[in-house]
């Protein structure tokens, strides 16, 4: 199991000695044109987890592989680039996906459609490698005057409350498709990780945990390496894919 970052959650240019821990760096989502991204507050804390409304600033492709890229390539592990768009146009201007590359590519999926499994079959078939499960969900927080927190209005919740979900998420995808999975969802210790692993997941991102604890990685690797041992495991794969869902169950045998 891989211990990377979830996206947009670690700047490895600042904190490179944060990123040497991950067995991956995954850069914040860069778009064809550089964006300023929302007005200010785009951050709160809420009593259930983190909002963020970022709105995907970044410097955009030509700044990212001029200036970025190449720093990137000096920390001297993967770096897995996530790119975005608002229209397939865009995704195709960063990346063409799968006609313009024979590079990797993982399709991260938010698990607010009703059915993330059909997504996931759908991303398969057209011919992603492997799910990054999940993204932000949308939510909205208030403060005292009754007003949104954040300028933008609503943002996207991020932190513990999000690992059921996620789990959930990974769990029918697992079922659903044969695709590796990297799981992520409030994941803040090594039985978190495993959690992941028995839901199906091959790797693990961490998010909004970095914010607190930038020591996350290496922690979260010898935490994982002490509860595999406490269930009677070598290795988080031996697990996988060990909780098996009665929905996707029924559905296989239907
Ligand atoms: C401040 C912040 C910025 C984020 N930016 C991105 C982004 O640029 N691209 C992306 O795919 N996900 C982004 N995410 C979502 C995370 O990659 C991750 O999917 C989500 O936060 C769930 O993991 P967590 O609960 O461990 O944080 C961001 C999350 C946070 C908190």
């Amino acid at each position: 199991m891989r211990i990377l970052n979830a996206s947009g959650c670690l700047d490895a240019l600042a904190a490179p000695d944060v990123a040497r821990q991950l067995d991956a760096f995954v850069t914040k989502t860069v778009t064809p044109l550089p964006r300023e991204g929302s007005a200010p507050p785009r951050i709160a804390e809420t009593a259930h987890g983190m909002l963020n409304a970022i709105g995907l600033a970044n410097p955009g492709r030509e700044r990212f592989l001029a200036e970025h890229l190449p720093r990137l390539g000096e920390l001297g592990i993967p770096v897995w680039v996530s790119v975005g768009g608002f229209c397939a146009d865009d995704y195709a201007d960063v990346a063409a996906c799968r006609q313009a590359t024979e590079l990797p590519l993982y399709a991260k999926l938010s698990a607010a459609h009703p059915d993330v499994a059909q997504v996931a079959r759908a991303v398969a078939a057209a011919g992603a490698d492997g799910l990054s499960l999940i993204n932000t969900l949308r939510a909205t927080a208030l403060d005292r005057g009754l007003q949104p927190v954040l300028a933008r209005g609503s943002g996207g919740l991020s932190g513990p409350v999000l690992k059921p979900i996620a789990l959930h998420a990974v769990n029918v995808c697992a079922e659903a498709t044969a695709l590796p999975i990297v799981g992520m969802g409030g994941i803040e210790s090594g039985r978190d990780a495993l959690e992941f692993a028995a839901c199906g997941a091959r790797d693990i991102a961490l998010g909004t945990v970095l914010f607190a604890d930038p020591g996350a990685p290496a922690r979260v690797g010898s935490e994982l390496a002490a509860v595999c041992a406490d269930v009677g495991v070598a290795i988080p794969d031996d697990v996988r894919g060990l909780a098996k869902s009665p929905e996707t169950v029924r559905k296989v045998h239907a």
